[in-house]
């Protein structure tokens, strides 16, 4: 099997929480490697554009309201099926319906601020890890 990348994002409920060294701490023991990282604020043009799939979305504003409400952390993973390993790991888009053990259900309140985000295809984390990192910022073995 090959080893693959995905886009993690601990979004500013998480991050006001203080639980990021938790959150990184649960994808390291999963065997994900943290190969890129940064803390950013992101503007609200940079968040329309990250969200530019869900645009016609009621919840859009809402979304990109609280993506720019503080900072983030963004991080890219590696390991064995990554994608879906983080989501796994994340638990539901709603963590009232997310997995004891998940890191929405044991972090977030609603599905408006539900601690994190993780790319959901290969396609997709590509496209994510480039709009945050440039080629010589992720630090692979
Ligand atoms: S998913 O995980 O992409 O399949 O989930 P989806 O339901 O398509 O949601 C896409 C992103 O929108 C967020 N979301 C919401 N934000 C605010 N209010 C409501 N009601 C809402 N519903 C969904 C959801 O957290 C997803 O954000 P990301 O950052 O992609 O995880």
């Amino acid at each position: 099997m090959t080893s693959e990348r995905t886009l993690s994002i601990i979004k500013p409920d998480a991050v006001a929480k203080n639980v990021i060294g938790e959150i990184l701490a649960r994808f390291e023991r999963a065997g994900l490697r943290i190969v890129a990282a940064k803390m950013v604020h992101l503007g609200q043009q940079e968040a329309e554009s990250f969200y530019a799939v869900h645009r016609e979305r009621p919840f859009f504003n809402d979304l990109v309201g609280f993506m720019t409400s503080g900072p983030i952390m963004v991080q890219v993973l590696e390991g064995e099926q990554a994608i879906r390993k983080n989501r796994e790991i994340m638990g539901e888009t709603n963590p009232q319906e997310a997995s004891a053990g998940s890191i929405r259900h044991d972090f977030a309140e609603n599905i408006d601020a539900n601690a994190v985000h993780g790319s959901d295809s290969p396609e997709t984390a590509k496209q994510e890890i480039e709009f945050f990192f440039k080629a010589d910022e992720i630090c692979s073995r």
